[in-house]
């Protein structure tokens, strides 16, 4: 049997697309190995929102050549976002003319078909614009054996000026309702205990009457015991309906990742955002008065260009005030064709001070929030063991390190916290 080993980065949407690329090659007879040495075929999924996700793909991609001098049947392929940015499939076939194939993000899953032109000895470099057309039926091998990714939308229109995805992923292009339904029914009744539903701006979801605020709905009426999931929401687009349906429904789940990117009004202006650090806050306001519970997350950037010291200000005062039980931090990194690029640039030495300086107020918020979690008894999806101990997430996204006697790898378990250590959660399984 021939085989195949993918290596993926940047976000969820990429980590699943990878596993509908495993689905394929498996339903073409390939199967996986753990060893990128072993393999017959090695697929570089890729991510390039930030310049350093792109060094290290070409850093990974000189293994490969050394490799394939080694073993010349062995065939490469690059996909993924890093190929569609504008003209990067030359320059990448210039500086890596032993790659087999380059694919765009639009053309993906005809894979298999470009494994067996290659074998003949010829190249494929099929770069094509996004046509509006959702693909369906595509088998998928999931790496997760209790939590499933669902897309239910594609692509981004918003335009954010520092971002490359809606150049990348196209258009916003959203799954019929049914599509949906069909997979979380199927996979409920296979035994998966969360769904996490995916899109670049799921607040724009629509397909004919059907919105998002619907469709979660819809989903929440499916039988079994399993929760939902959803990222990512755009701060602008969450509506009071989708907030209010989430209070409603026990299987949607209390946890929402609302990016900020900034707390300044001049840099959300910058950055395109459309909406203000007011209008954050208050969307804020109103989701922890439907769901007391709620846990929040957040992406931030820090060195927007023209940033200053008083904008950052403004960014550490929303993250104060939030209290996230996660804060996914980034320093700006510019992307060549977005509006940002051209902008006046804060040097990195301001940038990486920021940085620090958020990241430590993050670590004193998520101590204490943790800490008010001791004594509290949560249901917990266990899906592994990290260090001696079984771990899981909570419904509202927290992640518990956990004692338990029987094996309770892919089953919901009741667990008191009794210890915390940072941010972390530690507790003992509650029968
Ligand atoms: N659709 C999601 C984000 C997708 S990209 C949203 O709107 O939030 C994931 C994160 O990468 C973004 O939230 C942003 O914080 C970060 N990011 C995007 N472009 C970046 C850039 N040029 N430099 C640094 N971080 C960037
Ligand atoms: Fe990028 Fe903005 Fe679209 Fe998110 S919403 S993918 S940050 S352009
Ligand atoms: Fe995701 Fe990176 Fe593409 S964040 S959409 S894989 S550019």
């Amino acid at each position: 049997m021939p085989t195949y080993y993918i290596k993926t980065y940047g976000c969820q949407m990429n980590a699943h697309e990878s596993e509908k690329l495993a689905g394929l090659l498996e339903s073409g007879g390939y199967s996986a190995v753990s060893d990128m040495a072993d393999a017959d075929v090695i697929v570089f999924n890729t991510c390039c929102v930030r310049e350093s996700a792109e060094t290290h793909i070409l850093g990974n991609l000189g293994i490969v050549k050394k490799l394939k001098e080694k073993r010349p049947s062995l065939k490469v392929a690059v996909c993924g976002c890093m190929t569609q940015a504008n003209g990067a499939a030359e320059r990448l076939k210039k500086r890596c003319p032993f790659l087999d194939i380059i694919i765009g993000t639009h053309n993906v899953y005809r894979l298999l078909d470009y494994l067996e032109y290659v074998k003949t000895g010829g190249k494929v470099v099929d770069i094509t614009d996004d046509n509006g057309e959702v693909t369906e039926g595509i088998p998928v091998k999931r790496l997760n054996p209790s939590s499933a990714l669902v897309n239910i939308m594609y692509g981004c229109d918003n335009f954010c000026s520092y971002c490359i995805v809606p150049y990348v992923r196209g258009r916003e292009r959203s799954r019929a309702p049914s599509a949906v339904l069909n997979d979380v029914k199927s996979l409920v009744e296979r035994g998966y205990k969360e769904i996490m539903l995916l899109g670049q701006n799921v607040n724009s979801y629509r397909s004919g009457d059907v919105d998002f605020a619907k469709l979660l709905d819809m989903l929440s009426d499916i039988d079994g015991e399993f929760w939902i999931k959803f990222m990512t929401s755009h701060p602008k687009d969450i509506s009071e309906s989708v907030v209010k349906i989430i209070s409603e429904k026990p299987r949607l789940a209390h946890f929402i990742h609302l990016p900020v990117q900034s707390g300044s009004d001049r840099i959300l202006g910058l950055m395109n955002r459309k909406y203000t650090k007011s209008d954050y806050l208050d969307k804020i306001d109103m989701i922890k008065r439907y769901l007391p519970d709620v846990s929040l997350s957040c992406d931030v950037m820090v060195g927007f260009p023209t940033e200053t010291e008083e904008d950052f200000a403004e960014t550490l005062d929303v993250v104060n005030r939030v209290g996230y039980s996660n804060l996914f931090s980034f320093i700006y990194s510019v992307r060549s064709g977005t509006p940002a690029a051209d902008m006046e640039q804060v040097p990195l030495e301001i940038k990486k001070d920021r940085i620090d300086r958020l990241i430590k107020a993050q670590f004193e918020i998520a101590s204490r929030l943790a800490k008010e979690n001791l004594g509290k008894i949560y249901r917990v999806l266990c899906d592994g063991e990290e260090n001696g101990k079984y771990v899981g997430k909570t419904q509202t996204d927290k992640k518990v390190l956990f004692v338990a006697e029987n094996h309770p790898v892919g089953k919901f378990v009741d667990v008191k916290i009794t210890e915390t250590a940072n941010s972390k959660l530690y507790g003992i399984e509650i029968r």
